[in-house]
C-alpha cells in the first residue's frame, strides 16, 4: 500500500480512504509585505484525517482560511472534487460542504447550546424569512427536520445535559465541543478544525480526540485539522503537512514526517522527543 499514490486504500483500523477530494495548488497568500503562505501544494483525500502542523506564525490558520474561502489566495488555486473552485464567498464554500471551527471560540455566548448548534443548519435552510412569514406550514416542517438533526448531534456529542445552558457559562472544553457540534450541523463533507484541542486539559483532549475519530468513522467526514500536540497528531492523522515560515517543509504519514530531518530541525526537535 502506498498512501502517497491516489489509489483508494483501507487503513490499518479499517477505514476506507478514497481519491482526492480537495487540492491546494501552489497557494501563495500575502498580507501587504507579509508572505503568510509561499507556494504550497497538497491534497486531501476523501475520508482522510489530514493534519497541518508547524510553529506559531507558520501560516496554518491562514491556510485553513484559504480552504474555507475566508481568504482568497494571492496566487494558486483551490480544487474541490476535481474542479478549480472559482472565487467564492465563505457561505458559498459552506454550501459546497465545507465547515469549520475557529482557533478562538466563535459562539454566541448568550445563546443556548441547542440554539448555537442550530445556527450551523443555516446553510441547509431553504425557507427564507419571507417564506416563513407567508408559509408557516412549510417553515414549520423544515424547522422540525432541523431540530431533529440538531438533537442527533447533541446525543452524538453527549451534551444533552447542557442543551439549554447559555454557552458563555460552560467550561472551555465543552464550548469547544459545542463549536464542533455547530460545524457538524452543516453536515459537511470536509470539516476544518483550527486547534480543536488547544487550551484543554488532558481529559478534555481525550474526549475531543475520540469525537473527531468518531465523526470521521461514523459519518465518513473528511477532516483537516491544525494541532500543536504532536502526540495527538501522531495518533489521529493519516497524513501530515508540516509548515514553517509559510513554506511546506514536510508531507507524509506521521512516521515519515517524524523522521524528516528538516521537520525535526524546524519543529519537532524544539520541544518533542
Ligand atoms: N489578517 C492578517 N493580516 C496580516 N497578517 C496576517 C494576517 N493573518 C495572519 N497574518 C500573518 O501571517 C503569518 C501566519 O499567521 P497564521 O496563519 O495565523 O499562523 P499560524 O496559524 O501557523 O500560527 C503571521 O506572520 C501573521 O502575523
Ligand atoms: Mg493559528
Amino acid at each position: 500500500m502506498n498512501v502517497m499514490s491516489n489509489d483508494p486504500y483501507t487503513t490499518a483500523d479499517g477505514r476506507r480512504i478514497g481519491g482526492v477530494l480537495m487540492e491546494m495548488k501552489n497557494i501563495t497568500l500575502r498580507f501587504g509585505g507579509v508572505v503568510a503562505i509561499k507556494d504550497i501544494s497538497f491534497d486531501i483525500r476523501e475520508g482522510e484525517i489530514r493534519a497541518i502542523i508547524g510553529p506559531n506564525g507558520a501560516g496554518k490558520s491562514s491556510m485553513l482560511n484559504v480552504m474555507s474561502g475566508f481568504y482568497t489566495p494571492t496566487e494558486g488555486e483551490v480544487w474541490f472534487e476535481g474542479c478549480p473552485r472559482p472565487q467564492m464567498r465563505p457561505y458559498q464554500v459552506a454550501r459546497q460542504g465545507i465547515a469549520r471551527t475557529f482557533q478562538n471560540i466563535a459562539l454566541f455566548q448568550g445563546m443556548s447550546t441547542l440554539d448555537n448548534i442550530m445556527t450551523g443548519r443555516i446553510t441547509r435552510m431553504n425557507s427564507n424569512l419571507l417564506n416563513q412569514a407567508l408559509w408557516w406550514g412549510k417553515a414549520e416542517a423544515e424547522e422540525t427536520v432541523h431540530r431533529e438533526a440538531v438533537e442527533k448531534i447533541i446525543d452524538f456529542l453527549e451534551i444533552q445535559h447542557i442543551r439549554k445552558t447559555p454557552v458563555g457559562r460552560l467550561p472551555y472544553g465543552l464550548q469547544k465541543r459545542v463549536e464542533l457540534g455547530r460545524a457538524l450541523a452543516a453536515e459537511p463533507r470536509i470539516l476544518l478544525l483550527d486547534e480543536p484541542m488547544a487550551g484543554m486539559n488532558v481529559e478534555e483532549k481525550e474526549d475531543m480526540c475520540r469525537f473527531i475519530l468518531d465523526v470521521n468513522d461514523e459519518f465518513g467526514t473528511t477532516i483537516a485539522l491544525i494541532e500543536h500536540d504532536m502526540g495527538v497528531v501522531m495518533d489521529l492523522s493519516d497524513r501530515v503537512v508540516v509548515m514553517d515560515y509559510g513554506k511546506k517543509i514536510g508531507d507524509g504519514t506521521p512516521d515519515e514526517v517524524r523522521s524528516n530531518p528538516e521537520v525535526i530541525d524546524a519543529y519537532l526537535g524544539v520541544s518533542h522527543d
